[in-house]
């Protein structure tokens, strides 16, 4: 008998003989890529491994973790409204928020995690990365957490937790994980353990709060690209992406000690804490502009300075240092020529 057909008249679909015939992967369409079943158990080991117990109908695939970001600023931010972030944090949060006309409330986080939010009143949402936050690469101690999270019932504001670096840190809980009463919205990412050209992210909330951003996710892009989905979902499936996890951990944990000694050895001026997580040393060195020096350096060594990470434009004597992709004898001579280019003042310290 002959396998009943359903003729699909309904997708402008393109015809399978103008793939490139090298890239078997084209030639599947949207649904046949992947089993999404599979993937969404996969997806949802993942959050099992930062203490999330979600469900399928909770969890949302977006394009990179700064789409989560931006689904949730559209869904709930107005122009005006109080959004409470870390300061410093991650330029791309700060990004966002401001696009959407969010008026800024500080959550210091040098050298520790100060809530003085508490004495605020009108906070719509609150945006942390608790665990390696970015740029300083501390962690939020758990009292902290709690209380965090007792403010959001008090005085009815919801928080995203961007757990970009905490694959990296499992031990550290989430925000998530303690939240009983559905305030937290959860984000984290591939990029730092995967491949950042991937563009996937992984987003959790609450059911009727995840239907909004369905919603929005489809009239931004239409869904994730299924060829970075089934890389994804073949490095789960063999679990090379639990490997490079792994690999991942150790690696980091070398190549920061490497900074650490090239750090005292070349630059013993500056003032830094240890970070707890991330991939990120945030020093600060009195009397520069960090953006000057980065004009004249960025032929040889490019870092960030630190007024990208502070919503105010203040930060210029801070740099940020990525330990997570240079091979360690760059490191050190990239600190070198860093440390050469204030000690010669080859830039003008005001
Ligand atoms: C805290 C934080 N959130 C989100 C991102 C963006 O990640 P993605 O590549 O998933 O958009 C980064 C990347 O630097 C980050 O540091």
């Amino acid at each position: 008998m002959m396998e009943k057909m359903t003729y699909n008249l309904a997708g402008g679909l393109p015809d399978p003989r103008i793939f490139p015939r090298n890239l078997k992967i084209f030639e599947m369409n949207f649904e046949q890529a992947i089993s999404f079943n599979e993937l969404d158990n996969e997806i949802l080991k993942i959050l099992r491994y930062r203490g999330i117990n979600a469900k399928k109908e909770e969890i949302l695939l977006t394009t990179g973790s700064i789409q989560g970001i931006f689904i949730f600023a559209y869904a709930f931010i107005n122009s005006g409204d109080k959004v409470a972030i870390e300061y410093p944090t991650f330029a791309g949060a700060i990004r966002v928020f401001k696009s959407r006309g969010a008026k800024f409330v500080k959550i210091p986080v040098i050298p520790y995690y100060d809530l003085k939010i508490k004495e605020e009143n009108g906070i719509k949402a609150v945006y942390v990365i608790p665990t390696g936050q970015n740029p300083t690469g501390i962690h939020m101690r758990l009292e902290d957490k709690k209380e965090l999270l007792e403010l959001a019932e008090e005085k009815d504001f919801i928080i995203l937790e961007d757990d970009a670096y905490g694959l990296l840190n499992p031990e550290q809980p989430t925000l998530k994980s303690l939240d009983k009463n559905g305030r937290v919205v959860y984000i984290t990412t591939l990029s730092k353990v995967l491949s950042p050209g991937i563009r996937l992210g992984i987003m959790v909330a609450d059911k009727e709060i995840m239907e909004i951003f369905k919603l929005i996710k489809q009239n931004i892009d239409g869904g994730n690209s299924s060829p970075s989905l089934s890389l994804v979902y073949s490095s789960l499936k063999d679990g090379s992406f639990w490997d490079g996890l792994s690999k991942a951990k150790i690696i980091y944990k070398e190549k920061k000690e490497v900074m650490a000694e090239a750090l005292k050895r070349y630059l013993p001026q500056a003032e830094w804490n240890y970070p707890e997580g991330g991939l990120f040393y945030f020093i600060r060195i009195n009397g520069i502009d960090s953006e000057k020096i980065l004009e004249k350096v960025k032929d040889r060594v490019i870092f960030s300075p630190g007024t990208k990470f502070f919503f105010d434009g203040y930060g210029k004597e801070y740099i940020r240092l990525s330990f997570s992709y240079s091979r360690p004898e760059e490191i050190n001579e990239g600190i070198k020529i860093i440390s050469e280019a204030i000690d010669n003042k080859i830039v003008s310290i005001e």
